[in-house]
């Protein structure tokens, strides 16, 4: 009979090889996080849909094709989380954390879901790390934010992100901008990709965010948000670059990043890495979302923040430097069926003063046995025969340079300790 069904398109099993690099992401995730004063927070993987719709925005592409989308048996619109942001804006509200003092510093990581066409980096069910610092408007948080991701890939050893940045202005200057980005395109339309038009009439900031060669040309010569910042958002972004040179954080200003979220407003940002080469060459992004808590119906509250993408960072990670998963102090072996028990009890024993201890169930022959203890690393088997059993003894052999002794068993810690010990 066939396999009932296979992996959905665009998932991954995370396996046990896996799992270093994911630990490793983890684990720089949190101490970074807690050396930041970063809190953890999580949100449901499935929420209100209008949540999303009113975040990300309408014409976002997230909202728009990428949506996980479904009704539940009581009739509710929910959507699989797509990104976290709105999320985490929504529990500081219900919870209540904008009456502590601010701003609220919170980090997360854990699944998201995006339909979109899958490919080398891309997935449908994704994972981030992110933080967001909700409640205070100061430019010096982005600088935080920026600093606290950079340091991330620093913990990970990964090089060659470059970080690049931009200001996007806000609603008080940006409306007359995207005007004057009207008017530089409308007399070209008809040379514009068909993409391009519907952005033109959408949100003709991502009109940046063309990828056509068709496009291209036009695209260079187009006026620059930077240029036409208002004097609050331009101060900001002064102070943005300011911090970050100070603290020796290289950047490139790149006028074309707007991001393809709604919610931003003056400071993005994108960690970009050379080797995953092309579309998805973002190993993460973000950017200060002051209007955001507005557009969900909360008071209006600034906040800034960014989301790692661990799937793609994983791929450059193993690309770095090789991790294995943890190996175990000890293989226990049987020999005979009858003594498996005995041998797991002795098992029990090392473990119980915190070694690591695979018991090896099952029949084989003893070359066979010490073939998989091997396999899985061990650094001193444990082997019992009837022999030993019958003088209370057990054989340590140490794995490395292949040389066992038999000892009696209550000398079988004090051996494992000295073996261990000296290796
Ligand atoms: P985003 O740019 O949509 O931002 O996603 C952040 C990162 O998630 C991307 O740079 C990328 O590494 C990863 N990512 C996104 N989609 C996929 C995918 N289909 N497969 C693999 N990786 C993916 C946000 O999500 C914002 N919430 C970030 C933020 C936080 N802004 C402010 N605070």
């Amino acid at each position: 009979m066939a396999p009932i069904a296979q992996r959905a398109r665009g998932t991954q099993d995370l396996l046990p090889a896996d799992q270093p690099y994911w630990e490793a992401m983890e684990g720089a995730a949190k101490e970074r996080a807690l050396r930041f004063g970063y809190q953890r927070i999580e949100t449901p993987i499935f929420e209100a849909t209008e949540l999303f719709v009113r975040g990300a925005g309408e014409g976002s592409d997230i909202v728009a094709k990428e949506m996980y989308r479904f009704t539940d048996r009581g009739n509710r619109s929910l959507t699989l989380r797509p990104e976290g942001t709105a999320p985490i804006v929504r529990a500081y509200f219900d919870a209540g954390l904008d009456q502590e003092p601010q701003p609220a510093r919170l980090y997360y990581m854990g699944p998201y879901f995006r339909y979109d066409r899958p490919q080398a980096g891309r997935f449908r069910q994704l994972h981030q790390f992110g933080i967001e610092a909700i409640g205070d408007g100061s430019p010096v948080l982005d600088v935080e934010a920026i600093v606290l991701g950079w340091s991330w890939f620093a913990a990970l050893d990964i090089t060659g992100v470059t970080l690049q940045l931009n200001s996007i202005g806000d609603e008080v200057c940006r409306p007359a901008y995207r005007e004057l980005l009207r008017e530089y395109y409308r007399p070209h339309l008809a040379n514009l990709s068909e993409e391009s038009r519907k952005r033109f009439e959408r949100n003709p900031l991502r009109l940046f965010d063309s990828k056509d060669p068709q496009d291209e040309p036009l695209k260079r010569n187009a006026p620059r948000i930077v240029d036409h910042l208002c004097g609050p958002c331009a101060e900001a972004f002064r102070a943005v670059k300011e911090g970050l040179a100070a603290e020796e954080i290289p950047f490139e200003l790149n006028p074309e990043l707007v991001r393809g979220l709604d919610y931003y407003t003056r400071t993005v940002f994108e960690y970009q890495h050379e080797s995953l080469g092309g579309a998805q060459n973002s190993l993460g992004g973000g950017g200060r979302y002051d209007g955001l808590a507005a557009a969900l119906g909360y008071r209006s509250t600034p906040g800034v923040g960014f989301a790692m993408g661990m799937d793609r960072t994983a791929i450059v990670l193993k690309q770095h430097k090789p991790l294995t998963p943890p190996v175990p102090d000890i293989y226990a072996v049987a020999l005979e069926a009858a003594d498996e028990l005995y041998v797991f009890h002795l098992a029990s024993t090392l473990r119980a003063r915190g070694l690591r201890v695979i018991f090896d169930p099952g029949p084989a022959r003893l070359d066979a046995k010490l073939r998989k203890a091997a396999r899985r690393g061990a650094r001193l088997a444990l082997l019992v025969g009837p022999e030993e059993r019958e003088k209370s003894q057990v054989v340590i052999r140490d794995m490395g340079s292949k040389t066992q002794t038999s000892v009696a068993e209550r000398e079988m810690l004090s051996t494992v300790s000295q073996l261990l010990g000296a290796g």
